[in-house]
This record gives C-alpha cells, structure tokens and sequence, in this order.
C-alpha cells in the first residue's frame, strides 16, 4: 500500500494505472462504516484509493475541528487490512494553499436539513470532494448513506459537473446496539453510546408507523420527539420528513420517496441518522 502525502505525487500515481479507481474520501479514525465502503471499493474496481484529511471549512467556528478525533498509525493498520493501494493524507496547506475562492458547488439543497443547523457545511464539504476529486481523479466514488444529504449533494454535484464517475451509496453500519458507527462515537462512553441509539430506535419507531399506514408527517414527528425525550442525555436537533428530492418538508406522505432524517445531541455530540421510506 502506498502512502501519499503530496498532490503531486498523487496525480504522478494515479497516472500510472490503467483501469478502474475507486475512491473513498474519509476524515479518518477509521470504522466499520468507513471499511464497509473500502469493501465496496475493493469489490467493485482495479484500484482502491482512501483519503484521510479532516477538512477545516466544513466545522464552523465553533464546532469540533480541534479535537475530532485523529488515529493515523490505526487507520494506515486497518487500510493494508484491507490491501488498498494507496491513502492519500494531505496536510491543509496542501489541499489550501491558495488564498481566495475555492471552487463549491452552490444548491439550494445546502440550505437545508444538515445546512439549517450547518450554515457552512456543504460549502466545505463540495470543496474539498471536488478538489479530491481532481487529484485521484477516480472512476467511481462510495460514501455512505449514513450522510443522506451529502451523498444526494454530492450525486448532483457529479452529475451537474458531468464528471465521469459512478457513485455507489453504502449501507449505514450499525454497532450491536443500532447506534450508526461514527468517529464522533469515541467521545461517548458505552452508556452513552447505548443512550444514543434511541435515535436509531426512534427510527425505527417512525419506519413502523409508516408501515401501519400512518400518513400525516406531524404525527410521525411528534412520536419520534416522544421517544427521543424518554432518554434524559438526548436533545433534538431536529426530526424532518423531507421529499428526497428537493429535500423539503412533506406534509401529508404520498407515493414519492421520502428522507427522514434527525440530528441529536448528547453532551455537546451531534449525532445524525436516517433512513428512506
Ligand atoms: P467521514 O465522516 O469520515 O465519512 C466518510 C464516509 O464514510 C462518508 O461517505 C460517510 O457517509 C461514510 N460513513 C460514515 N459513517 C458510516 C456508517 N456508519 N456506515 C456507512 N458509511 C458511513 O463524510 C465525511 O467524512 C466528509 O464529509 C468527507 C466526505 C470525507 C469530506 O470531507
């Protein structure tokens, strides 16, 4: 397995293969959700490449930048577990090293669910995608649907650029308690982590109903909120039923495919969910 520190030597390493390249972009402190991609990856192409690099314009000033969580010497372990080719871990200054405007892609899908509580997430988040994009310059890309609304962003951003890669959406992971594997997992304790997947299974409350028939999305809400304030350490973000779409609000659930999806904190942790109905 390759270890690549430089745009350069990146795109000199990229240009000697032939075949098919699969790229997983990750922030690293690796788990079974980011490995599950790499599988996919690995199933699907030639070449795997993995990325590491927890990208600064994606946390807000006051988010966790600084202490999210960072475990190189494990995560280079767990990638030639996985017999990757290359991980790619740029420093900032390597993927920002140009003052002024960076390239983002600019949808009105930003603005909601994850972008109503994370006003500058997505501006971050297609910045760095498209610049990774260019320097592995991969014939297909897995993420997770763990992040609903990044997947669906970044699936417009592909198709609107016209850029030649297929992106193949994984199934979210889930540990023996439901709770969605997540780095941000590691600044809660097993209790915790227990208390947490009450989102899961609040979840899983809405999917029910659903399947009973209930139609009326407050109905549904108010039922999730009932269930996540039965667990003292849970504060709502939000809950939201939302056409997968445009992502906005749906009242009255119809045929159409629809996202639901919540943010909620324990501590100071945000933890999100989803599923598609
Ligand atoms: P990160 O949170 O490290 O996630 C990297 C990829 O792993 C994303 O595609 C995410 O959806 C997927 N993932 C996370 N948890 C998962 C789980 N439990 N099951 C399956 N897949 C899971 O998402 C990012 O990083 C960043 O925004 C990034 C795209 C790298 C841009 O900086």
């Amino acid at each position: 397995m390759q270890i690549l520190y430089s745009i350069e030597e990146c795109i000199k390493w990229r240009k000697s293969l032939s075949g098919s390249v699969g790229f997983v972009p990750t922030m690293g402190a690796l788990h079974r959700g980011h490995l599950s991609l790499v599988k996919i990856a690995k199933k699907t192409c030639d070449y795997v490449v993995v990325s590491i690099f927890i990208n600064p314009t994606q946390f807000s000033e006051n988010e966790d930048l600084n202490s999210y969580p960072s475990m190189i010497n494990n995560d280079i372990k767990h990638l030639k577990n996985e017999k990757i080719d290359m991980v790619f871990i740029p420093s900032k200054e390597e993927i920002y090293n140009q003052k002024g405007d960076e390239y983002f892609y600019d949808t009105p899908l930003s603005k909601k669910l994850e972008g109503l509580s994370r006003p500058h997430f997505f501006k971050g988040v297609t910045m760095v995608v498209a610049k990774l994009f260019n320097i592995v310059n991969p014939t297909h890309a897995v993420f997770g649907e763990k992040d609903a609304q990044q997947l669906i962003i970044i699936t417009k951003m592909i198709s609107q650029n016209k850029s030649p890669i297929n992106l193949i959406a994984g199934k979210t992971i889930r540990n023996k308690y439901g709770l969605a594997y997540s780095s941000r997992n590691s600044y809660l304790s097993i209790k915790e982590q227990k208390e947490a997947s009450k989102i899961y299974q609040s979840l899983m409350l809405t999917k029910q109903l659903l399947d009973q028939g209930e139609r009326n999305s407050q109905i549904l809400k108010n039922e999730f909120i009932q269930s996540i304030r039965s667990v003292a350490s849970l504060k709502l973000d939000y809950i939201s039923i939302a056409d997968t779409e445009t992502l906005d609000e749906v009242n009255k659930i119809k045929k159409k495919q629809i996202l639901v999806s919540a943010a909620v904190f324990l501590k100071n942790v945000r933890l999100i969910d989803n599923f598609i109905y």
